[in-house]
Formats: C-alpha cells, structure tokens, sequence
C-alpha cells in the first residue's frame, strides 16, 4: 500500500472536496417570495453545526451566471431565508443526477423527476414527498466562503417515514446506509473520477 498525493493546484482538487463532504445527498427545495417558482438543487454539503440552537449549514454555490458556480436556488434562498432539505433513498439517484445538472429557472424539476411537492407548514417552498425526511428551515445567518455562500439554518419543523424507526430501533430498510444516497457510491455509479 502507497499514498497516492492528491496534486492540489490540478483537477484534484475538485475530488478532495468530493471526499470531505460527509457522504449524505440531499435534495434541498426553495422557491422564490411569490410562490412561482419551486427549486429543487442536489447538495452533498450540509452538515449539522449546532445542538442549541439546533442549527445546520448548507454551502450553496454563489457564482453568477453562466459560471462553474451558479446555482438559481442560491438567489431562491437568498431571497425568502428558508428552504427544505429532503432526504432522499437510492430509487431517486436518478432523479438526484437531473436536479443536480440542471438549473431551477430553466425546467421544472419537479415535473421532470417526476416528484410529488408536498406544502410545508412554516415555510412556503415545497417538500418532496418521496423523500423519508423532510426539514423545513429558515436561515439564521449566511457567510460567503468563496464561490459558495453558507447558509446557517434553524430547522424549524421536520418529519420522517413511520417505518424508519421501530421500536426505538431502526428498521431493516433503515439500519444501515444502504437507503440513502451517498456520495462514495454516485462517485462510483457517474465515473466522476
Ligand atoms: C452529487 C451532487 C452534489 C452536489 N452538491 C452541491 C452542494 O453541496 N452545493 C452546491 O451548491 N451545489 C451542489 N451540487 C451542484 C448543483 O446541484 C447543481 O449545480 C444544480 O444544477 C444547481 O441547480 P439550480 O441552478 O437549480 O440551483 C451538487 C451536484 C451533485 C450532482
């Protein structure tokens, strides 16, 4: 066994920020202050920042159009403070390939992955139905960290499947992580290396 150095000023980079994230995919939904536009974005960088307050963060690229970094949810989000983070299991990873290369302002994402928006109760975007947890937060605090923006949320509200937990113990489907999405496997499943 060796160590294979990652060459940090080449296309490396971009894979060491693969391996960092903490695994889990999300689909994070956002809509704009009217209600007319529902975004959905497929995002590996989430993580939970904060017992109390309980809060989390979500880095959301913040690069203007036609760049590398622009994602339309980043201005969603910026515009209302809140969005929904739904987790999503393996039969949606293709659903999670579209979201994730195709941008909010130019197709419907819901109608083309073919889920079901389901109303949240505190916040005005939607929430994915076929997915087994369902966050609603609203943005605590929002930082620039190069050609992404942090967003600091405060889940405000937040639902799973009843046949996640059994008993006080996870279900079989559930145990382990083999009913959610993470990124090792669509590394491996898309060729991204
Ligand atoms: C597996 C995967 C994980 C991703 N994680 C993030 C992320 O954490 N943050 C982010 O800004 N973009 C992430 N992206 C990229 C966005 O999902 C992508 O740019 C998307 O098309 C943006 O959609 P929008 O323009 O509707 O916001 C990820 C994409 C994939 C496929």
């Amino acid at each position: 066994m060796k160590k294979i150095e990652f060459d940090l000023n080449g296309p490396d980079a971009i894979k060491l920020s693969w391996l960092l994230s903490n695994g889990q995919v999300f689909m994070l939904t956002c809509s704009n202050a009217e209600r007319s536009v529902n975004g959905i974005i497929t995002a590996c960088w989430v993580t939970p920042t904060s017992h109390n307050p309980l809060l989390l963060t979500a880095s959301i690229g913040n690069g203007k159009e036609g760049t590398e970094a622009y994602r339309f949810c980043h201005s969603l989000i910026n515009e209302t403070k809140e969005f929904g983070l739904n987790i999503p299991t393996p039969e949606l990873t293709e659903a999670l390939f579209k979201i994730g290369t195709t941008h909010s302002n130019e197709v419907d994402k819901f109608a083309e992955s073919g889920l079901t928006a389901i109303p949240g109760k505190k916040i005005g975007a939607q929430l994915i139905w076929e997915c087994f947890m369902n966050i609603e937060c609203r943005v605590f605090d929002q930082f620039v960290t190069g050609d992404h923006t942090v967003f600091v949320a405060k889940p405000i509200a937040a639902y799973m499947n009843s046949d996640v937990m059994t008993d006080g113990k996870f279900s079989d489907k559930y145990h382990d992580k083999k009913n959610q999405v993470q990124m090792c496997d669509l590394i491996t499943m898309w060729d991204m290396w």
